[in-house]
Parts: structure tokens; C-alpha cells; sequence
């Protein structure tokens, strides 16, 4: 399916308001292939969307959903606390913290309906059985990994192909389990060398994720075997994407100035699992020893 793009370019899945039905349709209409973030949506809000890109665009498109942790057991009371003092300085309250599962099942099963072309999983991978469903249906499975391990359980449940994201990636690392006592949350490889090593576990289909700006980005890791690369903060400041953050709108021109290419710490800061600091960088000096691994 990738290797046939006219433009090797995957507009990344970005969930919390970047990736838009209009941002889809923009790459589909350039040869490129775009990517809805099923993530912090229910499912009716999802099915939304899946619609409004139908109307958009004939051509394909993907969806893509994060698969649920283990209910996290970690106290978060000294986190909360100091969040609470940190959103003091700036006169907002924080919520109680709650562990859901970002409505997975619904959205699986809203998936299997809609016949959407691609389906991509982050920080994990389904069961086997949901992938059966999901090829039933018609579906392309993707799902994202950082390693070699990862690639091997990622292989065992029947996806066609992976996306191997490298630790220069923006957002979430998709890491499938967070290990607390290291800042990355585990093994850490960028994506060249994640390429390789994922190369040499299976022979899947492999898209490239992490760093990937320019031309020239693309060319590398297409030199390196990737079928195509997906970008995500380059997306950020496009006409189409939703993002209204203004740091990460400002992070999307920093990072293609390069003002601030560099990933020089990661922070759980944001969520409990590891984001690299670029945008955080601030956040991240205040409070890093406190947040908690989910
Ligand atoms: C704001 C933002 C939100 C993201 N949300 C998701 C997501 O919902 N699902 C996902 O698989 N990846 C997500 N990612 C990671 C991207 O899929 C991709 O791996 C990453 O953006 C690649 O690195 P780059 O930003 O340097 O291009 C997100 C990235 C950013 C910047």
C-alpha cells in the first residue's frame, strides 16, 4: 500500500487537535497519505471525522488509536500536589487524576465498521483476534514501534507493516512498556539505526518516524529501507492541521528553522509517559524528578 504513494509522505497521526479530515485530504490530494489521531476522541467524535474525510476525499486514508496500558497502580498524590502548586502560578486548577482506556473497544469496533483502509496502533499492540477483525474488514495494519522487541511482538499479532519511530520523533514515544527508572522510558535508538535493527527482525514493510523535515530526511530513510516517512511536527503549522496550541505551533516553525532541533531530555511531565523536551523544556527542568511513570 506505502510503496505505491506517489509522495513517499505520511502526514502523522497527531491527536489533540493537529490532525484534521482537511489535513487528509490535503496530502491525499498531492500523492501523499494522511493519517486521523483516534486518540482523546470518542467514538462518536472519531465516526465524525471518518465521515467528514469521506466527503473530502476518494482516496485512502488512516486512522489510528492508542492501545490501552494496565490500569496504572502508581500513587500520584505528591505528582498532583505539585501540579497543583504549578498551576497556581498561572491561576488554574488541575483535575483529579482518573485512569480510563480512551475508549478502545468502541472505537475497535466503530473501526471494523467504517472499512477504514488503515488502522495503526501506538504504545502497544492489539490482539491478535482485533487484528483478524480489523483484516476482515479490509484493513491494513500498522503499528508503531522503537525496537526490535517491540518489532517481533508487533509481527507475532499479524501487522503488515510497522512504523519505526526513532527517539528524535515529537509527542508520545510509542514505547509499549515505560520503564520508570530511565528518562526515555527504555531503549532509545534513533531512526537510522532504529531501521536497521527492526530490519533485521522481519522483513515487514517499515515506515520511518522521528526528525524527518526536509527532503533530504525522506531520501535517508528511504536509502535506508523505510517504504515511506511519516512526519508529524512538520504537519503542525500546515494551513489544514487543527492545531491551536501556541507552543506547538511555535514548536513547528522552531523545529523547521532548526532554532531547536536538538532533543536534549525527555519529561513525563505532560502525561506520565515520556515526551522529549523540546517544547516541555521549561516544564520539564520544574518537574521531571516528580512525575511518575504510568
Ligand atoms: C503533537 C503531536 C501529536 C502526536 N500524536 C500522535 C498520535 O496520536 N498517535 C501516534 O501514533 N503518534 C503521534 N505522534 C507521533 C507521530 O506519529 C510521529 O511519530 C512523530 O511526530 C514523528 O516525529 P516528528 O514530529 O519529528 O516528525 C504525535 C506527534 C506530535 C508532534
Amino acid at each position: 500500500m506505502f510503496d505505491s504513494l506517489r509522495v513517499p509522505v505520511i502526514a502523522a497521526p497527531m491527536a489533540g487537535g493537529p490532525s484534521t479530515p482537511e489535513l487528509v485530504a490535503a496530502t491525499a490530494r498531492v500523492g501523499a497519505f494522511g493519517f486521523l489521531a483516534g486518540g482523546y476522541l470518542n467514538a462518536a467524535a472519531l465516526a465524525d471525522q471518518i465521515a467528514h474525510t469521506r466527503r473530502l476525499s476518494d482516496e485512502k486514508f488512516g486512522v489510528n488509536l492508542f492501545v490501552p496500558g494496565i490500569r496504572s497502580t502508581v500513587d500520584l498524590s505528591p505528582y498532583t500536589a505539585r501540579l497543583r502548586a504549578e498551576g497556581g502560578r498561572y491561576g488554574v486548577e488541575p483535575g483529579d487524576p482518573r485512569w480510563d482506556d480512551d475508549g478502545y473497544s468502541a472505537k475497535l469496533d466503530l473501526l471494523v465498521e467504517a472499512r477504514v483502509p488503515v488502522v495503526s496502533f501506538t504504545f502497544g499492540v492489539p490482539l491478535e483476534s482485533d487484528v483478524e477483525r480489523l483484516h476482515e474488514a479490509g484493513s491494513t495494519i500498522v503499528v508503531t514501534v522503537t525496537s526490535p522487541d517491540e518489532a517481533r511482538e508487533a509481527v507475532a499479532v499479524g501487522a503488515d507493516a510497522l512504523c519505526v519511530q526513532g527517539f528524535e520523533a515529537g509527542g508520545h514515544r510509542g514505547i509499549f512498556t515505560d520503564d520508570p527508572r530511565d528518562p526515555f522510558g527504555g531503549e532509545v535508538h534513533g531512526v537510522l539505526a532504529a531501521l536497521r535493527l527492526v530490519a533485521g527482525v522481519t522483513d515487514l514493510p517499515v515506515i520511518a518516524s522521528g526528525g524527518i523535515v526536509h527532503g533530504a530526511d525522506v531520501a535517508a530513510v528511504l536509502s535506508a529501507g523505510a517504504v515511506a516517512a511519516q512526519l508529524g511536527t512538520a504537519f503542525l503549522r500546515a494551513d489544514e492541521a487543527g492545531t491551536h496550541h501556541p507552543a506547538a505551533r511555535a514548536r513547528g516553525g522552531d523545529t523547521l528553522h532548526g532554532r531547536d532541533a536538538g532533543v536534549q531530555r525527555a519529561a513525563r511531565a505532560r502525561s506520565g509517559q515520556p515526551v522529549p523536551a523540546r517544547a516541555h523544556a521549561a516544564r520539564a527542568r520544574r518537574l521531571p524528578a516528580v512525575a511518575p511513570a504510568q
